[in-house]
């Protein structure tokens, strides 16, 4: 039952081990023999205490990862997330029916950890001793986190002060070997890929077509927790283009299992500052068209990202869109997801301002069901979240900001601040 790599481009198949990318230069994907798959059987396992299925991501270990063994699996156990409604949801995008499933609620904060947990046991199968990624933050922590749990050296390669506090703290506190490259995201990308090469590192970054099994888990478990009732439409945010290419694939083989019978469109949804993407789909280029990021969205300030072939298949295999959102439009999405009392960093807000462009141009209509991916924590990045309320974002409006007040610590003040007169009643 054991799993094989392919090349998307030339087809050449490599049995695992550590090769990563097909020797023409292009991605390779994992492909499985599956075998006694059932919805009965994934449901058994809901709520389970015993290891690995007690994960969200091993839960679904046929559909992943089926023949390696529990001894390699590095797991916090990562995955059952939430999916939350609120009437503010519905107002904001005009939708009927709309949730949000909840990546944040991950190990450290991230849905990086489902494809980590996969992407770190296969590099202690495979005998790797030192583990490296390139990263706007999220995938570091989660690295650092995973390889302090396996016992195995970490490096991470992040653009020098651009990537959110909460997450430079996580790689550091968890004991990775920072590098703070002097560049941009993709500058780093292009330098970890080297090394790895010529140092021996094994890279655990969504090139590693393992990290993309993974993160397959967030389709199958949205699927599960609707039983297995598909909605008309996922929307995620869209960086460098992992989730795209893994909620693709999980949709692709859930309806040739026969656990769905519809395929829900998939929307993507770039930065408006770093569409490359976007463009692609388009129709403006042929091929991708790198080009230098800036958004406020430090996550997925990406001009190259890597996996856009297996994005473009994804997206055209479910006849979904790519859509691209200002930071203007981020942060108010934002606003709306932590004023329900969710929360989510800035790059999560892209998945519900897409929602909202996309009714508003009716691509999407009212009635239809739409479930929105919000990848990261809103403590990830708390430097935008508290200059937001207090109106000190460059070139953005707070329309929704919610600032501090300062006051006397006398009773008088506080009735003066908060509006309530003598007996409570408000004046
Ligand atoms: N949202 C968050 C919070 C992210 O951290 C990322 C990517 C994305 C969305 C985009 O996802 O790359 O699968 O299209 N973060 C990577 C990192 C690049 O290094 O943490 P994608």
């Amino acid at each position: 039952m054991s799993s094989t790599l392919s090349c998307i481009s030339c087809g050449k198949t490599y049995s695992r081990g550590s090769q990563l990318r097909c020797k023409c230069g292009d991605l390779l994907e994992v492909e499985h023999n599956f075998s006694d798959i059932s919805a009965d059987m994934f449901d058994s396992r809901l709520g389970t205490s015993s290891r690995p299925y007690n994960s969200g991501v091993w839960r679904f270990k046929e559909l992943i990862n089926p023949s390696i063994e529990n001894q390699f699996i590095v797991s916090r156990p990562e995955g059952n997330t939430n999916l939350y409604e609120h009437k503010l949801l519905r107002e904001y995008s005009s939708l009927k029916q709309i949730a949000l499933k909840h990546e944040g609620e991950n190990p450290t904060g991230s849905f990086k950890d489902r494809g980590m947990t996969v992407g770190m046991s296969e590099a202690l199968a495979s005998g790797a001793k030192i583990v490296a990624c390139a990263s706007t933050g999220n995938t570091s922590a989660s690295l650092a986190a995973y390889a302090a749990q396996a016992g195995l050296k970490c490096a991470v390669f992040i653009p020098e002060g651009n990537i959110a506090f909460g997450k430079l703290a996580q790689a550091m506190a968890y004991g990775a070997k920072v590098l703070q490259v002097k560049g941009n995201f993709d500058d780093a990308m292009r330098i970890v890929q080297e090394a790895s090469r010529e140092l021996g590192m094994y890279l655990l970054n969504s090139v590693n077509p393992w990290r993309i099994e993974g993160q397959k888990s967030i389709i199958f478990e949205l699927l599960q927790q609707r039983n297995w009732e598909p909605p008309d439409w996922i929307i995620v945010p869209a960086g460098n283009l992992g989730n795209t290419s893994a909620f693709g694939k999980a949709l692709r083989e859930t309806k040739s299992l026969g656990l769905i019978d519809k395929v829900p469109k998939l929307a993507s949804i770039q930065a408006e500052g770093a569409n490359p993407f976007y463009r692609l789909w388009k129709g403006e280029e042929k091929i991708l068209d790198p080009m230098k990021p800036d958004t406020i969205a430090s996550a997925i300030k990406i001009g190259n990202p890597v996996s856009w072939k297996k994005a473009i298949r994804s997206i055209k295999m479910t006849r979904g869109v790519v859509s691209q959102v200002n930071d203007q439009e981020i942060m108010e999405a934002k606003a709306i997801v932590d004023r329900c009392g969710i929360g989510c960093e800035p790059a999560s807000a892209a998945s519900l301002a897409g929602a909202k462009k996309l009714v508003s141009e009716g691509v999407i209509s009212r009635n239809e069901n739409v479930v929105c991916i919000l990848t990261g924590n809103l403590l990830k990045d708390p430097e935008v979240t508290v200059k937001y309320h207090m109106g000190q974002l460059e070139g953005i409006t707070s329309g929704y900001a919610n600032k501090p007040k300062v006051l006397e610590a006398d009773l008088d003040s506080v009735r003066k601040v908060l509006g309530i007169g003598v007996l409570g009643v408000e004046v």
